[in-house]
């Protein structure tokens, strides 16, 4: 068997200690697919003394990371850090400038930095790879760039995030409370070091970006992307949904505008009879609507250790095999700018939530401001009293429509003193 494959690992929490363990665990599997051993030779984190569960003996401590690189007994690095920048570039950097190749599962470095990385990269001929970046476990970024790369896509979307996937399943099936659920999915290790980033959309956002890039060859553009996150979303919400049909869900979606790119992450409703409606847990789901192949659905565990360390073991075996390829798909030089699309004609049904002070002439208001906007409402149910202090749920469902028209009704309502919060607008999602 050829020389082993040998690997500085930057990190050693969540993601860190589990791919250790699978090298660890599967290493004959994985040296007779790869064609030769994965072989960890040195490690770092920032503190040596932690007890992570693993036996680092084996391993040459690095207390400066960033240098990992440069290291003589090192042909790969595997970031696993974390932060778009701080030492998780520097080290991204370093390592690329060195001639060695780069493995992370860093979406929040790619989003900000994928093009510059994937063009030193291309300069230096070395591989730059990011599988456990979106969707954890699912080999999605392979399954566009690889199984599905002779089609055009319509649609990429899905489940990103399973901190919020858990949360937001997890309160549908027990009726428990946002932030204890949230604790919960911290402590199994799935939400990111600072959970904002989770729960704000921004993780997904960074994912969806990462997934659009590949889709349409096109330049990544995080800051492009529309993102909203689940910390609005009520109990009453998921109830209310629930009786409608349709549960509560974080959908990322990245679509084709001619040579513009639509990129929006948003709770929606989805359809009871919609595959995404069954995806609960940390599972994460992305379906890529191509133009030959027809709608795939690739799905599995969305974050944790394991299925993590396995997207970033399966991108060294790739490198330990020789096969890199371009880390967008298509070389940098030809991936193409596309411009934000315009989001002023977009069709859809939409759910709009408001909770308001139980008066009379209150329902004629928010009607009122429909009619104005030209929002036709499909049903609309007022729920009891919400809280202590009278306010009541109103939420309603409205026909297919402009996007915009229900944004310019939601308009005409602020600052109403009938509201005492502030609207929430979830789409439908279509099929
Ligand atoms: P984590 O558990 O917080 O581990 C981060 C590791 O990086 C720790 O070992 C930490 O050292 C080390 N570290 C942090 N800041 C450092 C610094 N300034 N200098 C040196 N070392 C530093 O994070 P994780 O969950 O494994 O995530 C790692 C990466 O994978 C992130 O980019 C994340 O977005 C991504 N990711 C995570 C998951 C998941 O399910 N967790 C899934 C997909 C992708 P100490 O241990 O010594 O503190
Ligand atoms: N915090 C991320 C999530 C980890 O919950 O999806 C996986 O990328």
């Amino acid at each position: 068997m050829s020389e082993p494959l040998r690997i500085a690992l930057a990190g050693l929490g969540t993601v860190g200690a589990g791919v250790i363990r699978l090298i660890e665990a599967n290493a004959a599997l994985i040296a007779r697919r790869a064609g030769r051993p994965l072989q960890v030779t040195v490690v770092s984190a920032r503190d040596r003394n932690k007890d992570r569960g693993i036996d680092l003996s084996p391993y040459a401590w690095e207390d400066d990371m960033v240098i990992m690189g440069e290291r003589a007994d090192v042909d790969v690095v595997v970031e696993l850090v974390g932060g778009s920048d701080g030492p998780a570039l520097a080290l991204a950097r370093t390592t690329i400038e060195a001639g060695k190749g780069l493995v992370t599962a860093n979406k929040a470095m790619i989003a900000h930095h994928g093009l510059e990385l994937a063009q030193k990269a291309e300069a230096a001929a070395v591989p730059l790879k990011f599988e456990a970046a979106v969707a954890g476990g699912i080999p999605v970024i392979k399954g566009l760039r690889e199984g599905a790369a002779a089609n055009e896509f319509s649609r990429v979307y899905g489940i990103l995030n399973g901190t919020c996937n858990y949360i937001l399943s997890t309160m549908e099936d027990t009726g428990r409370d946002f932030a204890a659920v949230l604790a919960e999915a911290q402590a199994k290790g799935y939400a990111e070091a600072d959970p904002a980033f989770d729960i704000e959309g921004t993780d997904a956002a960074h994912k969806l970006s990462i997934l659009a890039a590949i889709a349409y060859g096109a330049k990544i553009d995080f800051g492009s992307v529309d993102a909203s996150g689940i910390a609005k979303i009520l109990a009453a919400d998921i109830a209310q949904a629930d009786s409608l049909g349709y549960v509560i869900r974080l959908i990322g979606m990245a679509e084709a505008d001619g040579d513009r790119l639509f990129q929006r992450v948003q709770p929606h409703l989805v359809p009871f009879d919609h595959p995404l409606a069954h995806v609960d847990g940390a599972t994460n789901a992305v379906v890529a609507e191509g133009n030959f192949s027809g709608r795939l659905l690739f799905q599995g565990a969305g974050a944790g250790d394991g299925p993590t360390a396995s997207a970033v073991v399966a991108d060294l075996i790739d490198i330990a095999r020789g096969e890199a390829g371009a880390p967008f798909s298509v070389p940098v030089a030809e991936l193409v700018a596309m411009a934000p699309a315009e989001t002023g004609h977009r069709m859809g049904r939409s759910y709009i939530r408001f909770v308001v002070a139980d008066r009379p002439g209150v329902l004629a208001e928010i009607t009122a401001a429909m009619r104005d906007a030209g929002v036709s409402i499909e049903s609309l149910i007022q729920k009891g009293r919400h809280e202590e202090g009278g306010d009541v749920l109103v939420a309603m469902v409205t026909h297919e429509g402009p996007e915009s028209a229900v944004a310019e009704a939601v308009r005409l309502l602020e600052g109403s003193a009938s509201l005492t919060r502030a609207p929430l607008v979830m789409h439908i999602l279509s099929d």
